[in-house]
């Protein structure tokens, strides 16, 4: 059941160690974040008039409607914190989620607000767009590791579940446009996440994964579990776990590149947090397009959807695709790469995202539109 990847993403054989040919054969199962491979040195040169022009576009992708739900009411954002987490941290996650429809006046373009902008291209049967607002709404901590620190997928609906019955303070139940986010600190592991190259079964929706590395994922939550449906993700601090992939362009794999590859510097100055900013967008933008696994996503099984963020991975600027970021922007006083601007000055490197209208992946630092 392990499909082939998608066809161009990968750079040439001959400048990959085997492993890595071996990694572009498999393809990873429903929701999940995957990461490109880096460019090596002196690739990666871009030129608009050539065939890069039009980023993630290929004759492969079809992309397609499958009648269900997306989310047109205002989303609420629950995030439950798991585990340590550290001001600051908090911080600069919460920056992004309220940068996303800001109410406290535009931030500078291009602005998170400008990358939302495509995922609100998506419709649902009626006709209804994906909602401009998304508000960060209460929180929840859970500072004392409540299933410990060795997750599985189904530990992610009971910790949602120990949220919204908690004595004190319970995170409130919204099926109206209510999501959760489940963050966990670095030193929580998750079934997956950094995982071997094997496949197996995944109970929670029993569709055979080609686990290889996750850095996030999104689904809803059983009545049987939580007693509502509900979308939720989970992404992981991938700071010691996995971070040339999950936290990718900031930490590179050791493998890439000869001389290795300069990791870039993180916006944020957090790589393992300026790396989940990308892959909660990459979540979030899918939750609003294919909420219950049954609206927007490629290829005919819904065990293994290629959804809207998942065909523009690791592409963050114009020429990006392949093993290439594509054309990022530099921040003057830090040197710091990022894409968009968000509240109070922040800025953020968050992945692209296809655009159903042009057929190829979008976003707002995009130097031909
Ligand atoms: C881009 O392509 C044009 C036309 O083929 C060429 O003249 C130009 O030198 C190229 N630029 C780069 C940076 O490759
Ligand atoms: C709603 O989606 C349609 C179809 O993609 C698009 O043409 C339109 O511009 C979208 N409206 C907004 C407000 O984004
Ligand atoms: C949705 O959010 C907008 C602000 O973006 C607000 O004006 C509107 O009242 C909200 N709608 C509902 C039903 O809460």
């Amino acid at each position: 059941m392990c499909r082939p990847s998608r066809a161009g993403r990968f750079p040439s054989p001959q400048v990959l160690s085997l492993s890595l040919v071996l990694l572009s054969l498999i393809s990873l199962p429903s929701a999940l974040s995957w990461r490109p491979w880096p460019t090596p040195q002196g690739r990666g040169a871009t030129n608009l008039t050539d065939s890069k022009k039009y980023e993630g576009s290929s004759e492969f992708v079809r992309l397609r409607y499958h009648m269900g739900p997306v989310l047109t009411a205002n989303v609420t954002v629950h995030v439950i914190w798991y585990g340590r987490w550290a001001p600051r941290q908090k911080r600069i996650l919460r920056s992004f989620l309220r940068s996303i429809s800001s109410s406290s006046g535009p931030a500078k373009e291009p602005s998170v607000a400008g990358w939302w902008r495509t995922v609100r291209l998506y419709t649902d049967q009626t006709g209804s767009n994906v909602t401009r607002t998304v508000h960060l709404g209460r929180e929840k901590t859970d500072r004392r590791y409540s299933l410990g620190r060795r997750l599985s997928r189904m530990s992610v609906q009971s910790i949602i579940k120990g949220a919204i019955s908690a004595r004190t303070r319970p995170l409130p139940i919204n099926p109206r446009g209510g999501m959760y986010l489940v963050l966990t600190s670095d030193d929580v592991t998750m079934e997956d996440f950094c995982g071997q190259l094997v496949c197996r079964h995944v109970k929670a929706n029993s569709c055979l994964s080609c686990g290889l590395v996750v850095c996030g994922f999104h689904y809803f939550t059983f009545p049987s579990i939580v007693g509502y449906t509900m979308p939720y993700a989970w992404v992981g601090n991938s700071a010691t776990q996995c971070p040339g992939i999950c936290a990718y362009p900031f930490a590179v794999p050791y493998y890439v590149g000869n001389p290795p590859r300069v990791p870039e510097a993180p916006p944020n100055g957090d790589v393992g947090v300026d790396g989940m900013v990308s892959v909660i967008g990459h979540e979030l933008a899918e939750v609003a397009s294919n909420p219950l696994i049954n609206a927007w996503y490629a290829g005919g099984d819904p065990c293994f959807p290629q959804e809207i963020a998942d065909l523009c991975e690791g592409i963050y600027g114009t020429g990006g695709g392949g093993s290439y970021t594509g054309q990022m922007l530099v921040d003057e006083r830090s040197g710091a790469a990022y894409n968009v601007n968000g509240v109070g000055g922040r800025k953020f490197l968050v992945q692209w995202i296809w655009n159903p209208v042009v057929s190829y992946c979008s976003g707002p630092n995009a130097l031909d539109q």
